[in-house]
């Protein structure tokens, strides 16, 4: 299954592109961004996002593909391969373990987006009241059975797709959801700013209001775009080590990067103008997609129509995510342990379902647990979001700007001189100066000033 030569690879470049933009684009782009950025001065928050998108975003992604690429193997194997006898496997087990922990709180939200397919076929949205609405999310999630059984479900599902391997399962599947989710976003744009009054809405988002922003939106700003453009954990390594030898490292990067923006802005074009549109206020915070937004579809006439499009847009965002979180284990497993990418995938989602459950349930039965004054959910973002992921980024950078020599990093960016890469200069900088302090930033703040999101 493993053996060298016989690596699966991806097909094609929109496979690679789609891959990519799949793990890229998901619940962080359409739950979290719209929250965040309503809660962080609207346009200001959007114009500091793009800014860390582009000078460090893009460059860390090249760096994942990078290492990925010339390690030819799952994360840790690639350090391993390309650090041969020093400890930098150490970021690679990093990766495996923030792999471990996004996917057991990441698809309990997934799940949850399963029972609002659900919901909106079946009882609606109409007819309800604000307060009704939000004690229906309450009492779901309270619910000791339902979360859990749905995020399994979601967990099954991820697992499907990635037992088919890279050509014949993850990019076959991502070929056929990416579309489909631009197609539902528009959509829904199209709808969200044809109502009335919509202009607030798209003014809040693009106007920036500069008094609202500090030094902790900038941080928030960076953390935002880690976590979306699904950077240091080594999902985009793993997914990197299959690429072929002529596709376009920063080409790649700079399209995903942008795709993924995109994304995210059409989110907030979604959400706001809806949202002033019926006079909500744009800061509800996390449960702005599962309250707020049922709260519109009520009024809407269609409402549960578009309350289904949307929500499949969420499940579709989210499963091209959950799946290149899961390769980064199974491929781990498969190469390092030698077994059959079969057994490795049941092992992986099996064991990482077992510690989901208990992120499920900490909005139910075991919600009055807490550790270090967290619930378990909020723990495990916490140590993915806050730890391990800028951690994981800043040794990321580390590696390739110091340890790595840099005529090997122009080398592999370059296609061995094929491609002109006028920007390595830049890059080269941005990764050996601007980036480890920049995420050091995050880091520290995050690590001893609380959640960052
Ligand atoms: N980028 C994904 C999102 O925005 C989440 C993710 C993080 C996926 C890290 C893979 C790795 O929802």
């Amino acid at each position: 299954m493993s053996l060298p030569g016989k690596r699966d690879s991806f097909g094609s470049k929109f496979g690679i592109i789609a891959a990519a933009a799949g793990s890229a684009v998901g619940l962080g782009n359409i739950w979290k961004f719209p929250y965040i950025t309503g809660q962080n001065g609207g346009g200001a928050f959007l114009l500091i996002y793009l800014l860390c998108v582009l000078l460090l975003g893009v460059p860390v992604m090249i760096s994942e593909f990078t290492i990925g690429r010339s390690g030819k193997r799952n994360v840790f194997g690639s350090f391993k391969s390309l650090a041969p006898d020093s400890p930098w496997y150490f970021v690679g087990i990093m990766g495996v373990v923030a792999a471990f922990v996004i996917l057991s709180f990441y698809s309990a939200v997934a799940g949850w987006t399963l029972e609002y397919i659900v919901k909106s076929l079946t009882i609606g949205f109409g007819n309800q009241s604000t307060g009704e609405l939000s004690k229906a999310f309450s009492s779901f999630l309270a619910h000791p059975l339902r979360p859990v059984i749905w995020q399994l479900l979601f967990m099954l599902l991820t697992a499907l797709i990635v037992v088919g391997g890279i050509k014949n399962g993850i990019e076959r599947y991502n070929k056929f959801l990416m579309p489909i989710l631009v197609f539902f976003l528009l959509l829904l744009c199209v709808r969200s700013v044809t109502l009335p009054g919509s202009e607030k809405g798209l003014s809040f988002l693009f106007k920036p209001d500069f008094s609202r922003v500090n030094i902790k939106t900038i941080l928030f700003a960076m953390g935002q775009a880690f976590f979306s453009l699904s950077l240091g954990m080594g999902a985009l390594i793993t997914y990197a080590s299959y690429f072929r030898k002529t596709d376009n490292l920063g080409r790649t990067a700079m399209t995903v990067s942008l795709a993924d923006t995109m994304i995210a802005i059409l989110a907030g074009v979604v959400i706001f103008p809806a949202v002033f549109s019926f006079n909500i206020e744009p800061t509800a915070g996390p449960s702005l997609v599962f309250i707020t937004l049922p709260e519109i579809f009520s009024h809407l006439p269609l409402g549960n129509l578009f309350g289904l499009v949307f929500f499949i847009l969420l499940a579709v965002a989210a499963l091209t995510s959950t799946v290149s979180v899961l390769e980064v284990v199974v491929a781990y497993f498969s190469e390092e342990l030698g077994i059959s990418r079969k057994k490795a995938t049941v092992l992986a989602s099996v064991s990482i379902s077992i510690l989901g459950i208990f992120a499920s349930l900490s909005f139910g039965p075991l919600s009055s647990f807490k550790l270090f004054g967290k619930s378990i959910f909020d723990l495990l973002d916490f140590i993915a979001s806050n730890i391990l992921l800028p951690g994981g980024g800043l040794l990321i950078v580390i590696f390739v700007g110091w340890y790595l020599n840099g005529k090997f990093v122009l080398n592999e960016v370059s296609n061995s001189g094929e491609l002109k890469v006028k920007y390595f200069p830049v890059y080269l900088f941005i990764v050996r100066f601007i980036a480890p302090v920049a995420i050091a930033a995050i880091f520290i703040y995050s690590v001893f000033y609380g959640s960052l999101g």
